[in-house]
């Protein structure tokens, strides 16, 4: 049997993200287990989709913790306890201590709706449409201690039409995280991803041979 990967999801929000990944891992599309989905919000919809599924959560209230660096350690506490051995943030809105990210270096990865390192931070979808590109889309990366600057791993691309606002763009670039970011992770399950400076490279691995990814 192979060995599964087993992850922490960070969320904040609807997780959407969340639910594609729980689609990847159900259809055996991805060989990962989620040890623990974390929420910084007792009212993330996130925590429905856990529910469902029958996936372990734990709220972290960041109100009730107003040093980050002890609402981070409560998090790492958590992540090890579980044997987590990649932390992926799917729409978790809070910036990580360096105490987090020393605890899982180059084990952290973000999943964010720009083509970074254009507009990073936040209401990125608005920015993009304000701005005029006319190409958006989303980045899968590992952190870093910078804002969404961490080696990027995959990009899609999506067209921004003129009649494009917030709402709009956010969806179509939606779409394109649902497929990127559980194929970021099963590259990282199958060991495929290397990480020098600030460049990653996909290692092929035998049964894959020179195939190109397909999403
Ligand atoms: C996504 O666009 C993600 O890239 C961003 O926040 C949104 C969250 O979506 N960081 P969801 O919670 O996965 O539905």
């Amino acid at each position: 049997m192979k060995k599964k990967l087993p992850i922490g999801i960070l969320v904040s929000g609807s997780g959407s993200n969340l639910q594609s990944i729980i689609d990847h891992i159900e259809s055996g599309r991805l060989d990962a287990v989620i040890k623990v989905v974390i929420s910084n919000s007792p009212e993330a919809y996130a925590l429905e989709r856990c529910r469902r599924h029958d996936i372990p959560f734990v709220v972290i209230n960041h109100i009730d913790h107003p040093l980050r660096d002890a609402f981070d350690q409560q998090m790492i506490e958590v992540l090890h306890s579980r044997g987590v051995e990649l932390v992926v943030m799917a729409g978790f809105m809070r910036i990580l201590t360096s105490r987090f990210l020393s605890s899982f270096p180059m084990r952290i990865m973000n999943i964010h709706p720009s083509l970074l390192p254009a507009f990073p931070g936040l209401h990125v979808q608005r920015k993009a449409v304000e701005y005029g590109v006319r190409f958006s889309g989303c980045t899968v990366h590992f952190a870093d201690d910078g804002v969404d600057t961490g080696p990027i791993i995959v990009q899609s691309v999506v067209p921004v039409y003129d009649d494009d606002d917030e709402v709009s763009l956010a969806q179509r670039i939606l779409k394109e995280e649902h497929k990127i970011f559980p194929h970021a992770l099963q590259w990282y399950a199958e060991g495929r991803l290397e990480v020098k400076g600030r460049k990653v490279y996909l290692k092929e691995e035998s049964s894959y041979g020179a195939k190109q990814a397909e999403f």
